[in-house]
């Protein structure tokens, strides 16, 4: 049984039985902001300069390092561990691309930008926030499976990268089907025991979450994609 339909009481009215369904209808707006940035247009199109995609990728890399670290921290917890997946781990893959696109020295020549500080500090801060760590996870690793294959395919054909070089990060062959795994995925978001309060802070939370990625979308763009 979802957590919305424990609640009834407090969902809103005609708001879908299960969780997953509630949770991407009311952050199916925040998506749309996300998908709709100038940015992740011209990355769409083609039409954003390698140095952007490049820099999205080390922007990337410390989210990810955030997010995984604070996964591998949470992942006894009740909540959260339950949507530990060690096969879904991108930091191997972002540093992969990060050597194809920048050379051995990447790492001396990536730095977070303001937005990526605020978006990885606030994932650090769901270290004790099981469900919003979960809204988190849910914002990145279902995007990277579902919006984040049609960037894979924009980006190999823009910058004639490969998936062992350069766009690795969306490469998800350990978890065979996708959909099947999307599917597999909501069924954990139906099945977590949340009390109503916990189920309303995972949303609240998914829509930060958006934010904070449209955010580092809009750093990104004043630098590299400034028509857009
Ligand atoms: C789901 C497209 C960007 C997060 C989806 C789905 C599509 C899509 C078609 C539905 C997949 C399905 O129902 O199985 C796109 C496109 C994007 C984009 C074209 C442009 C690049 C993003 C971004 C984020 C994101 C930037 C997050 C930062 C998500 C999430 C879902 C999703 C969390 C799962 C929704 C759910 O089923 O609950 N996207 N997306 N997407 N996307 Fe995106």
């Amino acid at each position: 049984m979802s957590a919305t339909a424990e609640a009834p009481s407090t969902a809103a009215p005609g708001s879908p039985e299960l969780f997953s369904e509630r949770l991407k209808a009311a952050t199916w707006s925040d998506h749309r902001a996300a998908e709709d940035h100038g940015f992740t247009r011209a990355l769409l199109d083609g039409s954003l300069p390698l140095a952007g995609y490049t820099e999205m990728v080390a922007q990337h890399y410390f989210a990810y390092a955030a997010l995984e670290e604070v996964g591998r921290r949470l992942s006894d917890d009740p909540v959260a561990g339950r949507f530990h997946y060690p096969e879904l781990e991108r930091l191997p893959a972002l540093v992969r691309d990060l050597e194809h696109l920048l050379g051995p020295d990447w790492r001396e020549r990536i730095s977070p930008g303001p937005a990526t500080r605020t978006y990885a500090a606030r994932i650090e801060q769901m270290a004790g926030h099981p469900e919003g760590f979960v809204a988190h996870h849910y914002t990145r690793y279902m995007g990277d499976v579902s919006g984040g294959q049609f960037i894979r395919r924009a980006a190999a054909g823009a910058y004639g990268l490969s998936d062992g070089a350069g766009v690795a990060f969306y490469v998800f062959d350990a978890l065979g089907s996708l959909p099947r795994f999307r599917a597999g995925y909501r069924e954990r978001l139906d099945s977590l025991d949340l009390d109503e309060a916990a189920a309303a802070r995972l949303v609240a939370e998914t829509r930060l979450a958006y934010q904070l990625n449209t955010e580092v979308f809009a750093d990104l763009g004043r630098v590299h994609a400034p028509a857009a």
